[in-house]
């Protein structure tokens, strides 16, 4: 198990004020924890407020939503990969659900976006994950692979860039249906099986993040969940309390140490 990643994705919610009001309020409730790391993706405009907040603490990290994936130009709108790391950030969601089936960005838009934060010195984080129906049509893995060797197909260096991965079923995505534990493991394998076709060993240290209606309630289960490492919150990373509350999940190998020094 990777040391776990706690990832929230605001989305198109907080601009700079109340994202400063959160960040002032985590920081105090949230001491350093050497044994898991944080990542907050707030919309573009607040990368550097959250980034300046956070004032180099080690367990937190600050990334962008998205990215174009030209380096500069006239494409009003947009942001580069460029702009957003000077912004702060050092991560960048590729292909999240709603950029891909709202906006309708395909599995070449996300390659190259990947490419693009690859020169851009970003870690992308590629997201997978089937819709409903395609679920229900047994095609689950076959659209996780397409997107994930798409995503990952015109990176120079996928070692040097250190990706990552989150799995988020379209269907979980604030439904409230999450994925159970053994669902989510089991696309998990088959995801961590492909990177290791890419990358050979080097998969391990990938890390594979679950998102879909996380709250602090599901995230236990999940994160000890084998080949889960880590979570990514859409609403239940939004208020400060409930945020501070998932991040704190006791994690198994913390039970598992507590367990040992008092004999049980
Ligand atoms: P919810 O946690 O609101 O379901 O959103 C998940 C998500 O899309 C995170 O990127």
């Amino acid at each position: 198990m990777n040391h776990p990643i706690f990832a929230a994705n605001w989305k198109m919610n907080h601009g700079p004020s109340e994202a400063r009001a959160f960040m002032k309020t985590f920081l105090t409730q949230y001491p350093r924890h050497y044994d898991r790391t944080i990542i907050f993706f707030p919309p573009a405009a607040c990368i550097e407020t959250v980034d300046r907040e956070v004032d180099g603490r080690s367990d937190i990290l600050v990334g962008a939503q998205n990215i174009h994936w030209e380096d500069q130009g006239a494409f009003t709108g947009e942001i580069s990969g460029q702009i957003a790391r000077d912004a702060g950030a050092t991560v960048v969601l590729v292909g999240h659900s709603e950029r891909r089936h709202v906006f309708g960005e395909t599995d070449e838009e996300t390659a190259r976006k990947c490419a693009a934060a690859e020169r851009a010195g970003l870690r992308p984080m590629l997201c997978v994950g089937e819709k409903l129906e395609e679920r229900e049509a047994g095609k689950t893995e076959e659209v996780v692979l397409r997107q994930l060797r798409a995503g990952f197909s015109r990176l120079a260096q996928m070692d040097a860039f250190n990706p990552l991965v989150a799995y988020e079923p379209v269907w979980a995505i604030g439904t409230g249906r999450t994925a159970t534990a053994d669902d989510a493991s089991a696309t998990h394998g088959v995801i961590r099986e492909e990177l290791k076709a890419i990358v050979g060993d080097r998969a391990r240290a990938i890390p594979v993040l679950y998102g879909g209606s996380v709250n602090a309630g599901n995230a236990p289960a999940l994160l000890s969940a084998p080949d889960v490492d880590g979570v990514l919150v859409g609403g239940a990373s939004l208020d400060a309390g409930s945020w501070i509350s998932i991040v704190r999940t006791r994690l198994t190998a913390e039970i598992a140490a507590e367990e040992l020094a008092s004999g049980e």
